[in-house]
């Protein structure tokens, strides 16, 4: 059969990737895929975007079914569409993505269904939310309610950065449209780690657990990003933190969601703050598998995804397993300079070649070919990804990959792993 995944970035070359793997699949179309999907055997980039021309692909091309990778076609009902042409596809509808397309939508649902999340409240008007916040202490978190490509959140260790979060969001509108509603939440303290599963609306398969790195630097430190690099397992999540975030969270959210006439059907992505006592609590729901947590995930996953697909999409996910190689896996990020504020492209790329070599993967995301050259073109540029038979050997293989690598102004995180490392 013949699949298309939606998306140009690393977690759409790793889902690809995996797909492409599959006995059952002849060929994989990636709209509108990266320099790393048109490399791959069996892999084939289409350049369309507007949801009336991928429909017309797939009809053309009697394609099986559709992964969406990214939030943004989600968001905009890319599923409401093929499932009204007759197509198969896997993903939230425009409904269901509300859960994170609005981060009121996703509180407020938390709180009608018990969801442990922190206590918050959401405002439309900055005199309002002034008011709330002199009623409360730091650390405390300000979210934009709408997708803001993971700029959106603003953990203000003073009150007097909260107040002018407030004000950048709903004086100065800042944030646009995104920013025009404001939830402020409790600040939750923990470790975090991100918890996927697949969805068919009814049943719920989890994924392999995972830890992503947020911040720019070692140690957490520097400005949030989309993620700079992820590792699976996560000890950090034990079997009864696992089974905990099953109870108390995940089906709760399936089966609330399919009560409330909006089944979730797709990858659900719970980011998790797992509090000193091995309590698991919500920050945020994705409805989507995360950048870079795929792609060290999709490294492990010894079972045939296409089949996972097929099962999600005839709503027998009960009826399979996946599988998981026990080794761990480690992708370390490497970002362009001046990611996430200003980023720089056009810089000349070396090593990928080498890079692969020592037994990693590189998984492309930011990446153009010009003039022959191989050069960066966005922020988050390639997702180096090791397996090893622990963590140490992991991460000395992700790194001696990594290392290989070169372009100027090259961003790298040197700690990826060391949480785990470090229990
Ligand atoms: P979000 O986009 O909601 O995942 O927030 C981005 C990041 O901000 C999270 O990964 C956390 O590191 C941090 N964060 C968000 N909400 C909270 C919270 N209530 N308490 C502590 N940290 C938070
Ligand atoms: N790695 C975080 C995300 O995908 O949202």
């Amino acid at each position: 059969m013949k699949v298309l995944v939606i998306g140009t970035g690393g977690r759409e070359h790793a889902l690809a990737w995996k797909l492409s793997q599959s006995n059952k699949v002849s060929q994989v179309f990636v709209a509108s895929g990266n320099v790393g999907t048109a490399k791959e055997d069996k892999i084939q980039n289409i350049h369309l975007t507007q949801h009336a021309d991928l429909i017309d692909f797939c009809q053309k091309e009697n394609i099986a079914f559709t992964v969406v990778g990214p939030e943004a076609p989600l968001a905009a009902g890319v599923v409401n569409d093929f499932q009204a042409a007759g197509l198969k596809v896997f993903g939230p509808t425009k409904q269901a993505a509300q859960l994170e397309s609005s981060k009121d939508f996703a509180k407020a649902f938390m709180a009608r269904h018990n969801i442990p999340t922190a206590a918050y409240q959401t405002f439309n008007n900055a005199d309002d939310a002034h008011e709330y916040l002199n009623q409360k202490t730091a650390p405390i978190v300000i979210k934009a309610d709408g997708l803001a490509a993971g700029k959106g959140v603003v953990v203000a260790e003073t009150m007097a950065d909260a107040h002018s979060a407030v004000d950048m969001m709903l004086k100065d509108n800042k944030m646009g449209n995104a920013g025009a509603r404001v939830v402020i939440e409790d600040f939750l303290q923990g470790e975090e780690a991100s918890f996927i599963v697949m969805s068919d609306g009814v049943n719920v398969l989890p994924m392999a657990t995972s830890q992503d790195h947020k911040r720019l630097l070692d140690g957490d430190k520097g400005l949030n990003t989309g993620g700079m690099g992820a590792y699976s397992p996560a000890p950090v999540v034990t079997d009864e933190v696992a089974r905990r975030t099953m109870d108390e969270i995940i089906l709760p959210t399936i089966r609330g969601m399919a009560k409330e006439g909006n089944p979730f059907v797709g990858f659900l992505y719970a980011g998790l703050m797992i509090s000193p006592d091995g309590s698991p609590y919500t920050v945020e729901f994705n409805c989507r598998f995360g950048d870079p947590e795929t792609q060290p995930i999709m490294m492990r996953l010894a079972s045939d995804f296409a089949e996972l697909i097929e099962a999600a999409l005839e709503e027998r996910l009960n009826s399979v397993s996946a599988k998981w190689k026990d080794e761990t896996a480690i992708g370390v990020v490497l970002a362009a300079a001046g990611y996430p504020e200003n980023v720089k492209k056009g810089d000349e790329i070396s090593g990928i070649d080498a890079a692969e070599k020592t037994g990693a993967k590189v998984f492309y995301a930011g990446v153009a070919d010009k003039d022959g050259k191989t050069v960066t073109n966005g922020g988050r540029v390639l997702c180096v990804t090791a397996l090893g038979k622990d963590i140490a050997t992991a991460r000395q293989n992700a790194y001696v990959a990594a290392e290989k690598i070169k372009f100027d102004g090259m961003q790298m995180r040197r700690d990826i792993g060391n949480k785990a490392l470090n229990r």
